[in-house]
C-alpha cells in the first residue's frame, strides 16, 4: 500500500489512520486508486448535477464531499481529525467553515465580486482551511465551478488549461503558487491563472 501515499507537489499526505479508511483492500498503486476515486467523482458530479441550487452551507459542503469520495474513503465527508501541511487547526474547521459559507452567501447576494473572482476567494479559502483528510483541492474546484454555474449562471473555471492538474506539470505549479500568493492576501496571480 505504500506507492499510494504518494502525491504531488502541493498535496497533502495520509495518515495510517486515515489510509485504513480505505474501502477498496486489494489496492496497490497509485494509478488503481486515482481510477476508483475518478468512477466515485463521476458518480458525485451526477448528483451534483441533479441539485437545483448550491446550498451555502458547511452540511452541504460535507455532503459534496461525501457524494464525490464516499464510495472510495470511510471518511469522506467528515472534517480532518489531524494536522497537515496545509490547513487550520482541525479544532478550528467548524468555525472557520461557517464564516466562509457565510461570507460567500453574502458575496453572491451583494454582488461583492465578480462570479470568477468570488468562486476563487471561494475555491481557495476551501483549500486554505482543508476541512477533510484529503480530495480537498478537487472538491473545492468542484464547489467553485458549482457556485458559478447554479448561483450566478456562469460558465466554470478552465482549471486544467488542458493539462491535468492532479499531478506535476507547469499548470499544476502556476496553480499552486496562486494559491500560496492567494495565502498572503494577493489574490491577483489566481485571476491571472483562471484567465482574467
Ligand atoms: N499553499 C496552499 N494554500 C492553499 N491551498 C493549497 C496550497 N497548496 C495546495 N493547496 C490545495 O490543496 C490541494 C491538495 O489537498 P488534497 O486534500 O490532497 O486535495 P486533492 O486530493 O484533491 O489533491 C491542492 O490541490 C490545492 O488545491
Ligand atoms: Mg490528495
Amino acid at each position: 500500500m505504500s506507492d499510494i501515499v504518494a502525491a504531488p507537489e502541493g498535496a497533502t499526505l495520509l495518515d495510517p489512520d486515515e489510509l485504513e479508511g480505505l474501502r477498496y483492500r486489494h489496492i496497490t498503486t497509485r494509478e488503481q486508486l486515482n481510477e476508483l476515486e475518478q468512477a466515485n467523482l463521476d458518480a458525485g458530479l451526477l448528483w451534483l448535477g441533479r441539485q437545483k441550487q448550491l446550498e451555502l452551507t458547511v452540511d452541504q459542503m460535507c455532503r459534496l464531499h461525501a457524494r464525490l469520495f464516499g464510495e472510495v474513503w470511510n471518511w469522506a465527508g467528515t472534517f480532518r481529525r489531524t494536522e497537515k501541511t496545509i490547513g487550520v487547526d482541525p479544532l478550528q474547521i467548524g468555525v472557520q467553515s461557517k464564516i466562509l459559507m457565510d461570507d460567500v452567501a453574502w458575496w453572491a447576494e451583494h454582488n461583492t465580486f465578480s462570479p470568477t473572482e468570488a468562486a476563487l476567494r471561494f475555491h481557495h479559502r476551501l483549500v486554505q482551511i482543508h476541512l477533510f483528510p484529503n480530495g480537498n483541492g478537487r472538491h473545492a474546484r468542484i464547489a467553485a465551478d458549482a457556485l458559478l454555474e447554479k448561483r450566478f449562471k456562469a460558465p466554470p473555471i478552465d482549471w486544467s488549461g488542458g493539462a491535468d492538474l492532479t499531478r506535476n506539470n507547469q499548470r499544476r505549479t502556476q496553480y499552486i503558487l496562486a494559491l500560496r500568493a492567494a495565502d498572503l492576501q494577493d489574490y491577483r496571480p489566481l485571476l491571472v491563472f483562471a484567465g482574467l
